[in-house]
């Protein structure tokens, strides 16, 4: 199938990448000239592993191109996905201009039938308000159909998110919209939900939510279990065994980041208040995760005592593992705050230092983790990448003219650390 992807931001490389990986003719859009310059000279804008190659392999093979023109599109597709950004407003309501934007050129040029997809996230009932937008701009006599077919990929498994999923969710409003999505991924095995657009649209908020609601109650318990002694990561296992509870998403740390959670969370708690529902839980899961790093932080500077004129060895940058994206990363209030007290912040992150150069000023930037500890009084952990497993920790306490070791992922065994020679604290757990 010929393949229109309008906003060549992450989702929509990736959608528009692993859709021309399944055989379809796909070109991605976006009106920044330079993201697509870039794209043309087979660079990609970001770090998703995996990524690189395939989009390589079909630009090499003709499947995937790249454009900034949307009329150039519009007629050749069978399918339009709108992947462009819903920021949030600073009430937490998401911004719907680009998608309104978007909607409007796609009807303007509009002149045979084409589906029409929404793709990121967005409150319920967009896909009515996008429905009406493009019929009050499309030429008379053109039909379309608006829909929905929300994306769960993850950061750093993005690829594989897509190609094995575990379900897909297509909210449709015609039986020819659901026969062109069902060609569409015919070549994926996965349960597919059909349903109308808004039970689409609110299983991705709800989704989401649900997930972060999950990491947020676990961070609530581990600060129970820091007042008694007890252990998140043995509680967590506990709970998590049983099935109607599972246990993914039960981590405790420093809280969740990342361009989807914060803002998606927002975004339903926003939309259930005004539709007069107001998911107040969702305030709260929010107000965990906020307090979550002023939380981690707080251990550090009660451990410490007087933290100015020390150093602090941070290993971790990126909001999670295998990506380079700052977004909401709790790191960036964690330094913030070390640096208020007059810590001098040494970083390392394997993906995450220039983008985080752009937000993080007045840190001392280095390209390997012992480095980062060298002088240092404290070490913490900020981000869980697997390479730190494998450091040698006996070299790096050598390195280090404190003892101090802050694991804000959990992802060293405390009696260990201590071993090593290292004061040692986790989040939810006792120390050694
Ligand atoms: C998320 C959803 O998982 C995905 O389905 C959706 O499409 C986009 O949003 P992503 O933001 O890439 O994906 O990351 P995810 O792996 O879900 O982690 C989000 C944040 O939660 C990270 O900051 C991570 O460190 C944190 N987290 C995750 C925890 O703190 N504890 C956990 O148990 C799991």
């Amino acid at each position: 199938m010929k393949i229109g992807i309008i906003g060549s931001g992450y989702v929509g490389l990736v959608t528009g990448t692993c859709l021309a990986h399944l055989g379809h003719k796909v070109t991605c859009i976006d009106q920044d000239r330079r993201k697509i310059q870039t794209l043309k000279k087979g660079k990609i804008p970001f770090y998703e592993p995996g990524l690189f190659e395939m989009v390589r392999e079909n630009v090499a093979a003709k499947r995937l191109s790249f454009s900034t023109e949307i009329s150039s599109v519009v007629n050749r597709c069978e399918v339009l996905f709108i992947c462009v950004h819903t920021p949030p407003k600073p009430d937490g309501e998401a911004d719907l201009s680009f998608v309104e934007k978007v909607a409007r050129q796609i009807a303007i040029h509009l002149r045979k039938y084409c589906l029409i997809v929404e793709k990121s996230t967005v409150p319920v009932e967009t896909g009515e308000w996008v429905r009406r937008t493009i019929k009050r701009n499309v030429k008379k006599g053109v039909h379309f159909d608006v829909a929905s077919n929300p994306e769960f990929l993850r950061e750093g498994s993005a690829i594989h998110d897509f190609l094995q999923p575990d379900r897909i969710v297509i909210g449709v409003s015609s039986e020819r919209a659901e026969k062109i999505f069902r060609s569409l991924y015919s070549p994926l095995k996965a349960p597919m939900i059909v349903t109308d657009i808004k039970s689409a649209e609110l299983i991705k908020h709800a989704a989401n939510s649900f997930l972060a609601t999950k990491i947020s109650f676990a961070n609530a318990v581990s600060r129970v279990c820091d007042a008694v002694g007890a252990d998140i990561e043995k509680v967590a296992l506990g709970m998590g065994l049983d099935p109607r509870i599972g246990k993914q998403f039960l981590k405790a740390g420093i809280g969740f980041g990342g361009s989807c959670f914060p803002k998606d969370v927002g975004a339903f708690l926003h939309i259930s208040e005004k539709l007069g529902a107001r998911f107040e839980l969702l305030a709260d899961v929010l107000r965990i995760n906020e307090t979550q790093a002023r939380y981690f932080f707080e251990k550090i500077k009660n451990s410490m005592k007087n933290l100015r004129g020390k150093t602090v060895g941070v290993l971790g940058l990126a909001f999670k593992p295998d990506t380079d994206d700052m977004r909401s990363a709790p790191s960036i209030p964690i330094i913030q705050m070390l640096q208020k007290e007059g810590v001098r912040v040494k970083a390392y992150d394997p993906q995450a230092v220039s983008k985080a150069a752009e937000i993080l000023q007045n840190v001392d930037y280095t390209a390997t983790p012992y480095e980062a500890v060298h002088g240092a009084h404290a070490v913490a952990v900020l981000t869980e990448w697997s390479e730190f497993l494998n450091l040698d920790w006996g070299r790096i306490k050598k390195l280090m003219p404190g003892h101090f070791f802050f694991d804000g992922r959990n992802m060293f065994q405390p009696a260990e650390m201590k071993k090593n020679g290292f004061r040692y604290f986790s989040v939810g757990r006792p120390s050694a």
